[in-house]
């Protein structure tokens, strides 16, 4: 069906208003031109982000009040700790605050100079992590998942064969690889069961553990019930444990499929590794059962992780990012094919040709989309990812892209179809939007406060 209707219905509502153009004009002004800075008040359609951004269910909101905030031993931490290891089957969990402290974590005693760490594709906060303690952070992901059009099932598919030339190479250099389910930095594309199980074969036959950055874990898993012939007669529950099994490790963030507004963790088969990180837990997060978070977060996500995994609730999830592509593309907006799991991201290169990439297209389609609808996406391009080369070029980003990432159980279709007409007027009168240039950045991680 061209429908499907959502498995839950809405209990309570919160009020959003499409501020006057002339104050988006304002405000736009105001913030340099950095659509990180515009108060989210003003803010109509919110798609900067599906990360903590999701609407908790009445069980979860009834899970919080169940919360014990003893410091040690909660109750909380066993319903946590119970509902991770019987996801994962990792016996050693360590609650996190979110996902870049789990990762913090973990790159703190493994990540040095010299080392050399693989993945599909590190999200930004994993690359920053991995560099920051001196290893150096590599993609590997199949060339089908660089292309903007390739319409591959499982375009976050790591390159096995560029993983294995680099295993045979380099084995001492490598502490751990990683794998990046979905992989958000390469578009929410989804990685095949196959393509784990063999990536976790190939890492233990060189002695190389493999860890997973689940965030998504339960989206990939609704793609591979969806795409994968072999994996048909499989439930998600049983998807999801099959990904974990080829595992040694997995970094979370609970914003995402943890269905909550804050929290993660680091789950480990490894017991003696465990040990070490929870000292340094300790001293980071906090005591090893709440790890930075309330008990009623424990509560929440462990009730977030279940609810996760409903198919009607990932039917209902994937199918909507699936048909807010099309409209996308209905209104003659360029994207990234196929749809992600959690974001659409469109292609501000084909969309505004006229843009040199020094001058930032994607960003100009980000400020345009708030200026024409008060909607809110994020540029991934070369404001982003851009550099200044030895000589003072301008190096540009791969791909000039905008993601529009859609949270989970808080808009309808009809709030996303109202932005894909937005984007659509955007590209239809392209030529009316300029570039841009920086005036102010911070030495790391300009895109969030530069002003433009
Ligand atoms: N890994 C992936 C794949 C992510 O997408 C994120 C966060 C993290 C790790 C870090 O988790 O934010 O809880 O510390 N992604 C968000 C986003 C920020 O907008 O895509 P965190």
């Amino acid at each position: 069906m061209a429908h499907w209707p959502e498995p839950y219905r809405i209990k309570m509502v919160e009020a959003i208003r499409l501020p006057e153009r002339a104050e988006r004009e304002r405000l736009l002004r105001e913030a340099g031109y950095n659509v990180f800075q515009i108060p989210a008040e003003a803010v109509f359609v919110d798609l900067l982000t599906d990360s903590g951004t999701g609407a908790m269910s009445d069980r979860q909101w009834a899970a919080l009040m169940r919360g014990d905030e003893s410091y040690a031993q909660a109750r909380s931490w066993f319903r946590f700790y119970e509902t991770v290891r019987g996801l994962t089957g990792m016996e050693h969990v360590l609650p996190c605050h979110q996902g870049r402290a789990a990762e913090n974590l973990l790159f703190s005693e493994l990540s040095r100079p010299g080392r050399i760490i693989p993945s599909n594709n590190h999200f930004d906060t994993t690359r920053a992590n991995v560099e920051f303690f001196g290893a150096e952070a590599r993609d590997l992901v199949i060339a089908e998942g660089r292309d903007i059009r390739a319409l591959h099932p499982f375009k976050g598919n790591m390159d096995l064969g560029k993983l294995e030339d680099l295993l045979k190479r380099e084995r001492d250099r490598i502490p751990l690889c990683m794998l990046t389910v979905t992989n958000n930095t390469g578009g929410g594309q989804p990685v095949s069961l196959q393509n784990i199980r063999e990536t976790g074969a190939l890492c233990h036959r060189y002695g190389v553990p493999l860890f997973l950055d689940c965030c998504r874990f339960a989206e990939n898993a609704y793609f591979i019930r969806l795409r994968e012939e072999a994996c048909k007669g499989m439930s998600v529950p049983q998807i999801a444990r099959a990904m974990f099994d080829c595992a040694d490790g997995a970094t979370m963030s609970a914003k995402k499929d943890g269905l909550g507004n804050i929290g993660g963790f680091l789950a480990l088969r490894d017991g003696e590794l465990a040990a070490r990180l929870k000292s340094m837990l300790i001293l980071k997060e906090g005591f090893p059962t709440y790890g930075g978070l309330a008990g009623r977060d424990l509560e929440a996500l462990a009730a977030g992780l279940e609810e996760v995994q409903d198919e009607a609730y990932l039917a209902a999830r994937i199918g909507q990012v699936r048909r807010f592509g099309e409209e996308l593309k209905k209104n003659g907006v360029p994207i990234l094919e196929p749809a992600g799991g959690h974001a659409v991201y469109l292609d501000a290169r084909e969309a505004l040709p006229h843009i040199p990439a020094r001058e930032f297209p994607a960003h100009s389609f980000t400020v345009a989309m708030y200026l024409e609808g008060g909607v809110r996406g994020v540029e991934i391009g070369s404001l982003m990812f851009g550099k200044t080369g030895a000589d003072g070029s301008f190096v540009p980003a791969a791909l000039e892209l905008v993601r529009l990432a859609v949270p989970r159980r808080v808009y309808t279709d009809a709030h996303l179809g109202y932005v894909a007409e937005v984007a659509g007027a955007v590209v239809k009168e392209a030529g009316r939007f300029k570039g841009y240039r920086i005036v102010e950045e911070p030495p790391f991680l300009r895109h969030f406060t530069a002003r433009l």
